[in-house]
């Protein structure tokens, strides 16, 4: 019997403290990312985002709340871009940097308020935000980011601009040229 328990907590306790972490490090930074979870875009639609972009390797790409770090990867993977991924979440930011450094990839994952970051030197900023957040940094993109700029958003829209592009996948994905 004490055998058999030991196996479960050798199998449990690990993702029973993953969870834990995770939930504790999601409520401590509810306040500021209004509800915006870590949650990674499916993998599908993320190449399916990526076949609708057309990159070269010296293009500025950011990803504001990059959670566990997978569209970095992704568009290393596709078009050889050191993306930049902001995240507030320290469990997430950490997961983030430790797959990269795992994968061999090198974008960079900076740990913090992406409201406090400079926007105005990305070719394209990706989002996967919720509603409650995303006016705010419409506000943000157009006071700083240059014209031309994409901006793709996934599942929720931009309130203020018009979308060039939705794809319909799931959910919708929202494209955007300032
Ligand atoms: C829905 S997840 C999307 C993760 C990733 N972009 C993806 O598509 O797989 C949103 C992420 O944004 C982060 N986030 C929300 N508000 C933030 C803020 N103000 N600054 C930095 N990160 C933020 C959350 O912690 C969460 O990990």
């Amino acid at each position: 019997m004490d055998k058999v328990l030991w196996i479960f907590l050798g199998i449990a306790g690990p993702l029973i403290l993953f969870k834990l972490v995770y939930a504790l490090s999601t409520a401590l930074v509810l306040p500021r990312t209004r509800g915006a979870m870590f949650v990674g875009t499916s993998r599908r639609k993320i190449r399916a985002i990526l076949e609708e972009l057309s990159l070269s390797p010296s293009a500025r790409v950011v990803d504001l709340g990059c959670g566990d770090g997978r569209f970095l990867r992704a568009v290393w993977r596709r078009y050889r871009v050191r993306a930049v991924g902001y995240e507030i979440n320290p469990f997430a930011w950490v997961l983030a940097r430790s797959l990269n450094a795992l994968f061999r990839v090198p974008a960079e994952v900076r740990f913090g308020d992406f409201m406090q970051a400079d926007l105005s030197g990305y070719d394209l900023i990706f989002c996967y935000l919720f509603p409650d957040v995303l006016p705010r940094l419409e506000e943000k993109i157009r006071r700083e980011a240059r014209p031309g700029t994409f901006i793709v958003s996934a599942n929720f829209p931009l309130p203020g601009l018009k979308p060039q592009k939705v794809l319909h996948l799931d959910d919708p994905v929202y494209f955007y040229r300032l």
